[in-house]
């Protein structure tokens, strides 16, 4: 056999739909305005920098993760307040929980269900899965649709229903009643995935008490720590333990634990970083009102998703001004024409507005 055949014979090792499809993309935003995927514009003081380094320096890096990652998730549990009988399990971002209970919940047959559109990674794990992906379309306005929902659950008994809460892409939180609806008809686990809690009024922690089958995830990346990797899931501690199972032992490394407990021993800089994004968010969100070929959608996430005439055309016209937001278009068909703009820093935020501006 040549090398040629060799290669052949592995890539025929590999799943047909794993090779049929796409990583997940990255875009490049080398010295651009980079307003893409909600990241948290602020860096750490100088101070703050070097006392980080300082204590990343100090850390035992020759040891696998052990009582360090415990530290980080107990903190974590005080820090999400955490009632009485529950667990919590680390992932390496939230990213990893989704495939963690997926995996944990893969018996033959499963099936998957989230409102769409929604974050992409609950149907892409899905499919890695084996398990089938129920959407159900949301409202025009990006509510969901109560009786679609209590419908296809009857249809489909889904494992796991995904409530991205507030929503990703559409920024919005949803009506209560509703949620306690699906919760109360759903034969699985529901999980509240409240990656941008920090920017919203809500908190699904009484929703949880009220009913122990409602698992709740977050993240430290829309906090701030996006590129150390860390999210978590609360709930009911016979349910953790199952998850907890198929969690890699050392998922979360030593650095990323300390690097996340520093973070919370600095919770009031975090917090005011979320205040000044809430704020930023109103100001954009007025500015997206008042200009004229764009509809805004009202969010409490940090970013807003907005409606213009040709997105392709204004996404390329903006990434030529030198700012990069995300162009939603194609991701569902209730979002053709829809850009998906993260809210940055005051300034960052003018710039968008003067790159949108011309390009529309
Ligand atoms: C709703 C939602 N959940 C989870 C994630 C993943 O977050 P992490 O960085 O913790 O993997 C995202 C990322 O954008 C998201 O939008």
């Amino acid at each position: 056999m040549d090398e040629k055949e060799r290669i052949e014979q592995g890539l025929a090792c590999f799943r047909d739909d794993v090779r049929a499809t796409h990583a997940y993309p990255v875009q490049s935003a080398e010295g651009m305005v980079k307003l893409d995927v909600m990241e948290n514009p602020f860096r750490l003081s100088a101070e703050l920098q070097r006392k980080l380094g300082e204590r990343l320096g100090a850390v035992a890096i020759n040891r696998y993760p052990a009582e360090g990652t415990q530290r980080l998730a107990a903190a974590l549990a005080r820090h999400a307040g955490m009632p009485q009988g529950c667990a919590i399990t680390l992932g390496n971002g939230s990213d990893e929980l989704i495939t963690m209970l997926g995996m944990a919940c893969a018996k033959p047959g499963t099936v998957v269900l989230a409102p769409t559109p929604t974050f992409v990674m609950y149907e892409i794990s899905a499919r890695y899965q084996g398990q089938r992906f129920v959407g159900v379309p949301l409202r025009a306005d990006f509510e969901l649709d109560g009786p679609a929902m209590l419908e296809a659950i009857k249809e489909h008994r889904p494992a796991i229903i995904y409530l991205s809460y507030p929503n990703n892409p559409t920024g919005n939180l949803w009506d209560a009643a509703v949620i306690e609806q699906i919760v109360r008809a759903a034969p699985g686990l529901v999980v509240m995935d409240e990656a941008y809690q920090p920017f919203a009024d809500s908190d699904s922690m009484a929703l949880m008490q009220r009913h122990p089958h409602v698992l709740i995830m977050r993240t430290m990346s829309k906090f701030g720590l996006a590129g150390v990797r860390i999210g978590y899931l609360i709930g009911n501690e016979a349910l953790i333990h199952e998850v907890d199972k198929v969690r890699p032992p050392f998922n979360v490394s030593v650095l990323n634990a300390e690097a996340g407990m520093f973070a919370l021993e600095h919770v009031d800089v975090y917090d005011a970083q979320a205040a000044e994004l809430r704020a930023q968010r109103e100001r954009v969100f007025a500015a997206l009102r008042a200009m004229p070929g764009i509809e805004p959608y009202p969010s409490q996430g940090n970013m807003i998703l907005a409606r213009v005439a040709d997105a392709a055309k204004t996404f390329a016209a903006m990434k030529a001004r030198g700012v990069l937001v995300k162009n939603s278009s194609a991701a569902h068909p209730a979002l053709a024409n829809c850009l998906r703009i993260t809210i940055g820093s005051a300034d960052e935020n003018t710039a968008m507005l003067a790159a949108l501006e011309a390009s529309l």
